[in-house]
């Protein structure tokens, strides 16, 4: 079996532990240490020039190349490209996306920087995965390069329909730059399908009989591959928890109210706006929860850079402040807003001890806070799941208490039904996502995409 070559833009390299690094890089590290790889991608770090080589640190049997991004860099592609046009028009934010030209232009800079940079790097024989969509065009610079291994790439966020997609101008040279992979994986049908649809309808290719694709000269596998968690760390951690002093303090402090959780990265794919007015709903219409509730939603800054995070910021201060405002008694706060990260030993804790995980986003590729509250939870005595319609992880979730998390009504009544439902309910709901999210497990979600990629190269005859 060959090298596995990991190229995604974060990296978590081992100086910086796996405590922000999230459950893909837990997945990718284990990935690497089976079988040895290379993991590359930005160091993180802003300097006055991009690197001119990538900075190398060798831990086991995993190599880590990582480059610096200059100032105009990392502003164009990084806050730029990446997280101001397709961020927003592939969480179906046309309205927040910023067109210029001069992002694209240093979106395509660092993708031929790190295709420079990583291709003296590789050895014939290694699969190459690339990850998200900061790095879409790396595949055809690689092969301009000339570089024949097997490659594929997935993408974590939704792919979109393409009618909105199509508000891009450079919506069919994203699509071109994706079958230069041999595999390319999505989380959902509906992002497939809409791959599919882009590909028929606007780029002159087909789907064959087979499934595989056809477009640009090239026939590659286009996939459903659903990620999902670690589920027994997670178990452990949760079983464990009662030992934490953070745990512990949760239950003291809240001892005498029921709980709904949320956690979030401070994005406005998250919902966290509709979120909080439909728990304002909730109070206004079941008047008798009022005093019985609260709502801790943990809400860590990201990409604090680009205006629209700043903005919805703003927007969610005034927000909570409002709710409290209106709401709060002298013994007791509604809603909990807490703008710091926590590690996730700690949010285990925080999922097992609270009556409801409440995952409302307007638009997510998967969405594994939803699996990590599942996985946290008591068989004997479990929370209630409350997940919008319109994250990944609905698909396979299906016993969870489904909204649409622009019905802020809907989303009102829901959370009353779910503080209501009756044990018996709740355990027969559990047991069904708990089995969910063991059989979509993140191991699985690797393999399955390692296999693929390990069958190409795919021709039409396949
Ligand atoms: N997370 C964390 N600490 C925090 C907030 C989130 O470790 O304070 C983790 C969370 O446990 C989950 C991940 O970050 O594993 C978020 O993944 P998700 O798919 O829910 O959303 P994303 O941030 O990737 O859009
Ligand atoms: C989402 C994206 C990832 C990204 C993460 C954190 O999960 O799909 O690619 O790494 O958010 O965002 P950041 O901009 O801090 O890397």
């Amino acid at each position: 079996m060959g090298r596995l070559v990991v190229v995604s833009n974060r990296v978590a390299l081992p100086e910086e532990g796996t405590a922000r690094a999230g459950g893909l890089a837990v997945a990718l590290q284990e990935a690497l240490q089976q079988n040895g790889g290379l993991w590359f991608g930005w160091s993180g770090r802003i300097t006055a020039h991009s690197s001119d080589t990538p900075r190398i640190i060798e831990a086991g049997p995993v190599t880590f190349a990582t480059l610096d991004l200059s100032r105009k860099d990392h502003a164009e592609y990084y806050n730029g490209y990446a997280n101001r046009t397709l961020w927003p028009v592939f969480h179906y934010r046309i309205d927040l996306a910023d067109f210029t030209r001069e992002n694209y232009q240093g979106y395509l800079r660092v993708n031929t920087l790190f295709a420079e940079k990583l291709r003296p790097l590789l050895r014939d024989g290694d699969d190459i995965w690339v990850h998200d969509y900061h790095l879409i065009p790396l595949g055809q610079e690689l092969r301009r390069l000339d570089l024949r291994q097997r490659m594929g790439f997935f993408l974590h966020t939704p792919f979109p329909a393409m009618e909105v997609l199509v508000v891009l101008p450079s919506a069919n040279r994203i699509v071109h730059s994706l079958t230069a992979y041999d595999v390319v994986g999505f989380q959902t049908t509906s992002d497939l399908r809409a791959f599919h649809d882009h590909v028929t309808l606007e780029s002159g290719g087909e789907v064959l009989s087979n499934g595989l694709v056809r477009a640009f000269g090239r026939t590659l596998k286009a996939e459903v591959f659903p990620i999902g968690i670690d589920v027994q760390p997670m178990v452990a951690a949760a079983e464990a928890s009662y030992r934490l002093p953070s745990t512990r303090r949760l239950r003291r402090n809240f001892s005498e109210y029921r709980l709904m959780i949320g956690v979030d990265r401070l994005d406005y794919s998250k919902g966290l706006p509709e979120r909080f007015k439909a728990f304002e709903r909730f109070l206004e219409k079941y008047a008798g929860w009022r005093g019985k509730v609260c709502l801790i939603q943990i809400a860590p800054s990201s990409r604090p850079d680009v205006p629209e995070y700043m903005q919805i910021r703003q927007q969610l201060e005034a927000e909570a402040g409002h709710i409290n405002g209106r709401f709060a008694e002298f013994d007791w706060t509604p809603l909990h807003y807490l703008n710091s990260s926590y590690q996730r030993q700690t949010l285990a804790g925080f999922y097992r001890f609270s009556n409801l995980g409440v995952v409302t986003p307007l638009r997510d590729g998967m969405n594994l806070v939803a699996k990590e509250y599942v996985a946290a939870q008591n068989g004997d005595d479990p929370g209630v799941l409350v997940l919008s319609r319109f994250a990944g992880a609905a698909r396979e979730l299906t016993s969870a208490l489904q909204v649409n998390p622009y019905d802020l009504e809907g989303v009102a009544d829901t959370l009353a039904r779910a503080l209501d439902m009756p044990v018996e309910e709740r355990r027969d709901r559990w047991r069904d996502l708990m089995q969910a999210v063991r059989s979509g497990s993140l191991d699985r979600w690797r393999d399955s995409f390692l296999t693929a990629l390990r069958e190409a190269p795919y021709s039409i005859e396949t």
